[in-house]
């Protein structure tokens, strides 16, 4: 990064102490981007020496990872290595036996955290069982690197949107790839053909075909703004889970996805924002998540709480056409991976400044489970 330092920085962006220049709609957005903090400080926040809770509280650092919950909330002790039990908060982990734990996602961390083992009870998703293993910008994946990766094909049109398995018999999309248009009955089971375990669109026959019995459109998806673009698709009848097919987790409405973490985008979307067809081997592309309000200016308020977006901000890495509806893919602390967000939006395709939008997934989790039980 050597020739990164001591630039002269121009009017779009702020100079660090250390001599980088950055952007100046990362400053104040929780995110250490200058490396030595300088983008994050004096930003009304926390003074040196103190600690910033997730409640916006500020506590003496020295009283963070003490067993006591400082914050109120307990973020003071959500990332130490023994986790308390604290009150229940919008922000804590709750366990079958209703105690709620400080430590920041905790489900299927491969600790045990919650003293019914509730935290650790469920977890028969989001590796790759077996291995070790069109998007814009992105890379060819391998066979059974993103085994909850779907393939929507509408009867005559082929590939149109992306889904992903949370079950044997449930997958995700978006509300926006279900909603019928003049021509085509989206919103109806039976116009869908279902591929799952497949790499190269060419060879759908090595694949698995499934048909549908039931989509469950967000009742208040709204097709302006976007706001609540998901649905759920009900298997005809259950799929074989195998190496190619698996499901991925889905994150507690706690589990917290921060601003400048590293997230994978996949599908068979448009691998540039002029081109018409769909791309053949199934693209992958690393992009990173941005903060909401960061978000929402640069998309011109365009940001709903039910949306996080990601991106890559000088341009060229993102979803595009034909990837809706398809996996945000997290990996978390053990490497188990989560769905962070289903594809959703964007203005044209890897502009500079205009991040892919995707709906958060935490938003749905009890919508999710109450219409499916998973
Ligand atoms: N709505 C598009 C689709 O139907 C995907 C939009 C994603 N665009 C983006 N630039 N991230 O496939």
């Amino acid at each position: 990064m050597s020739d990164e330092r001591g630039c002269t920085c121009n009017e779009t962006q702020i100079k660090c102490k250390n001599g980088f220049c950055k952007p100046s709609f990362w400053r104040c957005d929780g995110v250490n981007d200058c490396g030595d903090n300088t983008d994050e400080e004096n930003c009304g926040n926390c003074k040196a020496q103190e600690f910033r809770c997730r409640n916006s509280r500020c506590i003496p650092a020295h009283k963070q990872c003490n067993g006591y919950n400082d914050c109120g909330d307990g973020s003071d002790e959500s990332q130490c290595e023994k986790s308390i039990a604290v009150h229940c908060s919008d922000l804590t982990y709750k366990c079958k036996n209703n105690q709620c734990i400080s430590k920041l996602n905790p489900m299927c961390d491969g600790e045990i955290d919650c003293a019914d083992d509730s935290d650790e009870a469920e977890c028969k998703c989001g590796t790759k069982p077996y291995k070790s293993s069109r998007i814009v910008g992105g890379k060819d994946s391998s066979e059974g690197e993103w085994p909850w990766q779907v393939s929507l094909h509408m009867n005559t049109q082929g590939h149109v949107c992306g889904a992903s398995v949370i079950s044997n018999r449930w997958l995700v999309t978006a509300a926006h790839c279900v909603q019928d248009s003049e021509k085509f009955k989206y919103s109806q089971p039976d116009q869908w053909e279902v591929y799952l375990g497949l790499l190269n669109q060419g060879e759908t026959s090595k694949s698995t075909l499934k048909r549908v019995k039931r989509i469950i459109s967000h009742p208040q998806y709204d097709h302006l703004s976007y706001d609540n673009d998901i649905a759920l698709m009900e298997l005809d009848s259950p799929v074989t889970l195998s190496q190619n097919i698996w499901p991925i987790c889905l994150p507690e409405a706690t589990h917290d996805f921060p601003a400048g973490k590293s997230v994978w985008i996949t599908g068979w979307g448009k691998q540039r924002e002029e081109v018409d067809a769909v791309a053949s081997v199934l693209q992958k592309a690393e992009v990173r998540i941005i903060n909401n309000t960061v978000c929402n200016k640069l998309m011109d308020d365009g940001i709903t709480p039910r949306m996080i977006c990601a991106g890559v901000l000088s341009g060229g890495v993102d979803a595009c056409q034909g990837d809706s509806g398809g996996p945000m893919t997290s990996t978390e602390s053990n490497g188990r991976m989560f769905l962070a967000g289903v594809v959703s939006w964007g203005d044209g395709c890897g502009r500079r400044n205009r991040p892919g939008i995707y709906t958060r997934v935490t938003e749905y989790r009890s919508w999710i489970r109450q219409m499916t039980g998973v």
